[in-house]
């Protein structure tokens, strides 16, 4: 696999290569920072969050499971991480009842799945990673 962090195309074939590659960069990951995870249903964002998660050893693998209801999930340990769900997130409202700003009062690593719903301004280094399911069942994790 190549370097991770740095811009590219993976390709990985299961969901346990994504949840690799996710440790893998999770070692090279330092709070404070941003990491956007966009990408259509089933595109591995969760998967690969779960890696990060573990990676920084916020979590076991088995404890990061998908916020899409419970909307923001926060762990602690060596660092503070916080993985936030907006998919069921409708409009402004909603999004300033959430009080997403109110994560960044101290540094933390905030992984964000569906990040288009949150428009965003914050001086924090932000990673951008699209995923995306294939035809031919492989997934790809492109470091924008
Ligand atoms: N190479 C792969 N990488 C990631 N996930 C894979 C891969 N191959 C198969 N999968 C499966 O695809 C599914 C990806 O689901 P996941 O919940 O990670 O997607 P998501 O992008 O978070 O979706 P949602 O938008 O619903 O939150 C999982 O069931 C996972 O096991
Ligand atoms: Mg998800």
């Amino acid at each position: 696999m190549p370097v991770p962090l740095t811009a590219g195309k993976t390709i990985t074939a299961s969901a346990e290569e994504t949840l690799a590659y996710g440790r893998r960069v999770a070692a090279e990951m330092r709070a404070p920072l941003l990491v956007f995870l966009s990408g259509d249903l089933g595109a591995g964002k969760t998967t690969l969050a779960k890696g990060i998660i573990s990676g920084l050893g916020a979590a076991r693998e088995e404890e990061v499971t998908s916020p899409t209801f419970t909307l923001v999930h926060e762990f602690r340990g060596p660092v503070r991480v916080f993985h936030v769900d907006l998919y069921r997130i409708e409009g402004r409202a909603d999004l300033q009842t959430l009080g997403l700003e109110d994560l960044l009062a101290s540094p933390s690593i905030v992984l964000v799945e569906w990040p288009e719903k949150w428009a965003l301004a914050s001086d924090w280094p932000a990673l951008h990673i699209r995923l995306a399911a294939l035809p031919d069942d492989t997934h790809s994790i492109e470091v924008l």
